[in-house]
Parts: C-alpha cells; structure tokens; sequence
C-alpha cells in the first residue's frame, strides 16, 4: 500500500492511503474499533459490493445506506443521519465511515464534524472524482434550497482508503467525465504529470490495471501539491475552477445531456480559446485541449441549442463570482496559469468571452 500525504486544515497533515487489496481487508486493519462505529454509504455502492457491507456488519458496525442524490445532499439528508446515530446513543470517541462518491463524502464529513462538535471521520471513495478530488480538500458541504454547497466547513478525515477496484462498476461515461476534472487541474499546474497522464488517457477504464493506478496516484499529486499551496482556493487554488466559469453554465443549461464533467472539458476549451484571443497563449493550447477531450471521448463542440448569449446570461451565477463580475482562470501554456498582479484569475471582456464561445460550436 503507497501512502501520500495532504495537508488539512485542522491537523497538519493525513494520510491517502492507495490500496490494490482485492478485498479491501487492509481497509479494515486501518480502523480503529471504539465503542461504535457507524457507516453512511451509497446505496448504490452497499448493493454493487455486498462483500463490503458484510464484513462491516460481521464487526457489529452500524450501516446506513443512502441515496446519492443532489437532493439528499441537504439539511435533511443530515438530519437522516443524526436520527440513526443519535438512536443508537453515540460518544464522541465513535467513528463515521464515508463510503462512495463526493455526495456521501460530503454529507457524511459534514455529518460527522457536527455530531457531538466532531466526530473522528474516515473517507472511502468509491467514484474517480471521490478518490482524485473530493478525498483532498477538507470541504464538507450540503446543499441549502437551490444553492449547491452552500451549507460547510473545512474539516479532516483522519484518513483517505483508494483502492482503484472499487470504481470497476463506474460507466465509461461517467468515468472519463470524472478524469477530466484531474487532468484539468495538471494541465493548469504541473505539465510533467500531465505529460504522462495525457500518454495513459489512450488505454484509460475503469477497470483495474496498473495504469489505472498510476493514474490515480498522479492525479492525487497534483490535487496535494494545490492543496499544499492554497488549501481554502482563495488564489493559486482557483486553478481547481479552470474551465467551470463557461462549464458550469453550459452543464446548468443543459444538464440533461451535459454532465459535470463534460461541461468542464467545453469550459476548458472556451478559456483556452480566451487566451489565445487575449493574446495571452499559442493556438497550440486550444489543439492540446481539444486532444485530451478526443482522448476522453468526451464533447468537443457546445451544442447547437445552447445559444452564446444564454450562455453568457448564466455565467454571473456562481458563487466564485461577485457582484456580477466574470471571473476566468486563464492559462499561457500547458502547465502555466496566467497571473496578474499576483492573482491567478482575472475579469474577460464581454466581446472576446463571446468570440471564444462562437468559436466552440
Ligand atoms: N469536497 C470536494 O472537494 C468536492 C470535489 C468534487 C465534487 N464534490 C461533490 O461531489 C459530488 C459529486 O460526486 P461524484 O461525482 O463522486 O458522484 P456522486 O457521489 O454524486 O455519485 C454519482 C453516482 O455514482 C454512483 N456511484 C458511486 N460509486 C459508484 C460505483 N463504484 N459504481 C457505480 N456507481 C457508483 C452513485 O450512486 C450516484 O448515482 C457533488 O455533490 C460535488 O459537489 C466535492
């Protein structure tokens, strides 16, 4: 088992540990055993996996199964699990176990840094975005109404566990979706690790190999050495939205056929297109972009309904932005983020976000 370490924003630092175990038995020697020890996991994890649920169970821990839904990801989603732990009559030494995607890794950490003011909490990611993205970070967050992520905090897990396996029941889709998210923040930071994680894109899935490790593994490299810099995103953390400003407002209007990922690889495309407009990058840039999405298979043109001026009408709703002003993440070069005046975002005329967006159909 490898271990890595990212720094948190209470303890100093915690491990990641990456495990192959096939049935995860390391996992289980890694926890402690207080008193109780309770399990919110994805339900569709508990059914993909009935292993893992057994061996919690055969150890008395308590299982809660929970749907993944944006919807549960909310104040009654926390109130489901502070019913089911409170009944059982907890103490602070007890322990939570996250097991599955951001969703449950979220509502679970927020859950457990509540109970009692905090209770120690450990993160099993079961989805690529969990294990290169959400483990790293310390945010734990719910929804509140329409606002995503707007109830939080920054809290530790005492530890990640990433055993690759467990994503061999991701979609493709969903799974080259997710990876863009981890190639985005090398493209934006580090070009060495993205060098070679762009040369393993071509024989990328789900399913357990070697490859598949390494990859993890470098992505997890880039998420701690952003999280080493600027763990609370206030600057060189912004690199963590590179490609979200446009993507997330193509992914909001049309969430039906774009999913998160994809929105970010044609967010990622316009703000690359934005540089070279600004004269700020190569052509180049645009042609790497557009390599890595074909590599992912994921989109490399907006769809024709999605009109530029919808698109530029939702690029105010987001909670980076304030009082009205478009924030862009920008990039000279592979591996290199514009920085002015010592910030690594800026503010784009109107006129060139809507040249780069005309040029994304
Ligand atoms: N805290 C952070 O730093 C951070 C980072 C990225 C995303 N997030 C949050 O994470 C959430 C998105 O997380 P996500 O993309 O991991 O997905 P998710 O947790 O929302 O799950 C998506 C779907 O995948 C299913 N699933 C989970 N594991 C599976 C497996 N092994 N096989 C098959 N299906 C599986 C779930 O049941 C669900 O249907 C969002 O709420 C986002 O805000 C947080």
């Amino acid at each position: 088992m490898n271990t890595l370490y990212c720094k948190g924003y209470v303890k100093t630092k915690y491990p990641v540990y990456l495990s192959n175990d096939t049935q995860l038995k390391d996992l289980h020697k890694l926890l402690p055993t207080p008193r109780k020890r309770f399990v919110v996991i994805d339900a569709n994890v508990a059914e993909l996996f009935p292993d893992l649920v057994k061996e919690f169970q055969k150890e008395g821990t308590h299982i809660f199964p929970i749907n993944a839904s944006e919807k549960n990801k909310s104040l009654k989603g926390l109130e489901e699990i502070f019913d089911a732990i409170f009944a059982l009559q907890p103490c602070r030494d007890d322990i939570l176990i996250a097991i599955g995607g951001g969703m449950i890794m979220n509502l679970g950490g927020l859950a457990a840094s509540l109970i009692m003011r905090g209770m120690r909490f450990y993160y099993v990611p079961t989805t690529l975005t969990g294990q290169i993205d959400a483990s790293m970070g310390s945010k734990q967050a719910v929804n509140y109404k329409e606002a995503k992520n707007w109830l939080g905090m920054f809290n530790d897990p005492e530890f990640c566990y990433i055993n690759p396996r467990l994503l061999a029941t991701t979609s493709e889709r969903e799974f080259n979706s997710q990876a863009i998210e981890g190639i985005k923040l090398c493209l934006a930071t580090d070009k060495s690790l993205f060098l070679e994680s762009f040369e393993s894109l071509k024989s990328l899935t789900p399913h357990y190999s070697e490859e598949l490790t390494s990859f993890i593994e470098r992505m997890i490299q880039s998420k701690i050495a952003v999280v080493d810099e600027d763990l609370t995103e206030e600057n060189y953390g912004m690199s963590m939205l590179y490609g979200h400003t446009i993507g997330h407002a193509v992914e909001m209007l049309d969430h039906q056929h774009i999913n998160h990922g994809e929105g970010v690889g044609l967010g990622m495309l316009a703000a690359a297109r934005i540089s070279c407009l600004l004269g700020l990058a190569e052509e180049s840039l645009v042609a790497t972009h557009e390599e890595v999405l074909r590599r992912l298979s994921l989109p490399t043109k907006i769809p024709k309904h999605i009109s530029p001026s919808s698109i530029i009408k939702k690029l105010g709703h987001n909670k980076k932005n304030y009082e009205g002003e478009v924030r862009f993440v920008l990039l000279e070069d592979v591996g290199k983020m514009v920085q002015e005046n010592g910030l690594y975002y800026r503010t784009v005329p109107t006129n060139i976000i809507e040249a780069a967006i005309k040029k994304g159909y």
